[in-house]
């Protein structure tokens, strides 16, 4: 039995294969929420709950390739998250940058391919530079996909895929009326990617708060009670097992699986 399939049986729900063979969702997404009430409710400052939630995000990466899951975006700073005193800003940076300095290695190694989404042009150099050497060691790599949202907001990136088409028009290599859905999709971060079958958000908040507005269209969402340093594998395995309760409609009326 392949690894896929090992793993796969820890899922005890009956199957409900995706269109793709699998019965986990292709793509799935978190809203990794919840760092700073679970430091709060221990007395401890907001950044234990930030390093705690390191190490979900590494259970958690490991769970996903296990699972067989092909893509896992994270979101890991948001566009609106500057507004957070300097002090919490200055200790994410140095997570993010500790995060790829000691498990790039380890990632690569478990064949997960690395990549980012958001907005690059306004980063300081040292993190752009770790960034894309995360992005360019993995390239090649076959197994998940980790994507990390940094410096990351929805509207601004469905924002950035309408000026690049705005150049193309004022360009004259593209007519306006060809602007289709289909089209401005293929303008986004990642457009390769297969939108999100599953978004979860940890904490119990529930809202998108501008995570990957335009591809979660169609997305299932689960809301997870628990604080962010608490969740695991066992906690993805549980979300898994909730959609795989839910029907998928696509906006239709006939039942469809997978996406
Ligand atoms: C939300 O908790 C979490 C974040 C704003 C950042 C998530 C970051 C990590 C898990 C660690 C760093 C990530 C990487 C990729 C190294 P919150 O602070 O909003 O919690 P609260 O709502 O309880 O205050």
């Amino acid at each position: 039995m392949s690894d896929v399939a090992t793993s796969r049986a820890k899922v005890t729900l009956p199957a409900k294969t995706g269109g793709d063979g699998f019965d986990v969702p292709r793509h799935v997404a978190i809203i990794m929420d919840g760092n700073g009430r679970w430091a709060a409710a221990r007395g401890l400052p907001r950044v234990a709950g930030h390093r705690r939630g390191v190490e979900a995000l590494r259970k958690t990466v490991r769970a996903a390739s296990d699972l067989g899951i092909s893509v896992l975006t994270i979101f890991s700073f948001s566009s609106e998250n500057w507004s957070r005193p300097e002090t919490e800003i200055r200790d994410l940076l140095s997570l993010l940058r500790r995060f790829i300095r000691n498990d790039l290695a380890e990632l690569h190694k478990s064949n997960v391919r690395v990549r980012i989404i958001g907005e690059r042009e306004d980063l300081k150099r040292d993190i752009r530079s770790l960034l894309e050497e995360a992005e360019d060691l993995t390239r090649n790599n076959d197994g998940l996909g980790l994507v990390v949202a940094f410096n990351y907001g929805g509207r601004q990136e469905i924002a950035r895929a309408a000026r690049r088409l705005a150049a193309e028009v004022t360009a004259g290599r593209l007519a306006a009326d060809a602007i289709t859905p289909e089209l401005l999709g293929r303008h986004l971060d990642a457009p390769d990617l297969p939108d999100p079958d599953l978004v979860i958000r940890t904490s119990g908040e529930q809202r998108l708060s501008n995570f990957l507005l335009w591809q979660a269209a169609y997305s299932e969402l689960i809301f997870v009670p628990i604080n962010w340093p608490d969740f695991d594998g066992a906690a993805l395995e549980g979300a898994i097992a909730e959609f795989r309760r839910r029907e998928r409609r696509f906006g239709g009326l006939i039942a469809q699986t997978g996406s």
